[in-house]
């Protein structure tokens, strides 16, 4: 059971940080080479409504089956042990998860709807400066993301 979790941790894992590697490094620049502002800007709030729903989807995932993997490695050891403990790694990978959680809240309930709004009433200023704060935000995830996993990997 505990390597099903774990599959699916890492599968929701892997449509996250690919959907912004894609997002970042293929579609935005190519958007920007492409169309003009507020044809791109059409087309960025209609791929965010889908890539964001599939992020609040992984967000529900990771979180859940995280803890999950959490508790019961910790269980373990203390049953093997007598004292409870994982390594510093998970709980980096905790304490990060959750800050990109907290900023994809953020990006979905704050950015996101100024951008949509600003959009539908054909504002592009605040589109663009609604679009620069979701990019920000994007990227500050998307490096929390490979923190994450590095100092899973890295730090016993
Ligand atoms: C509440 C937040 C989270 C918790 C408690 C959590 C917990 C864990 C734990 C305990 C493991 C280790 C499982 C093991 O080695 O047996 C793990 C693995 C992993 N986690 Fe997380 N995680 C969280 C969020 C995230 C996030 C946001 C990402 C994506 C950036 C992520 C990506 C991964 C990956 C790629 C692995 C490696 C899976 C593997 O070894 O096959 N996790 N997580």
């Amino acid at each position: 059971m505990y390597e099903i979790i774990k599959l699916v941790h890492l599968s929701a894992a892997i449509v996250w940080v690919g959907g912004m590697t894609f997002m970042l490094y293929a579609l935005r620049p190519a958007a920007m080479a492409a169309l003009d502002a507020m044809p791109r800007a059409r087309l960025m709030v209609a791929v965010m409504q889908r890539f964001f729903l599939m992020v609040a989807i992984a967000v529900l995932l990771l979180f859940t089956t995280g803890t999950n993997l959490y508790t019961t490695g910790f269980r373990s050891v203390k049953a093997a042990t007598g004292v409870g403990s994982v390594p510093l790694g998970w709980n980096a990978m905790l304490v990060l998860g959750l800050l990109m959680f907290a900023i994809f809240g953020h990006i979905y309930f704050s950015g996101f709807r100024k951008f949509r709004r600003a959009v539908a009433e054909d504002s592009w200023p605040a589109a663009a400066t609604a679009a620069a704060r979701i990019h920000t935000l994007v990227v500050l995830n998307f490096g929390l993301g490979w923190l994450a996993i590095a100092a899973l990997r890295l730090l016993r």
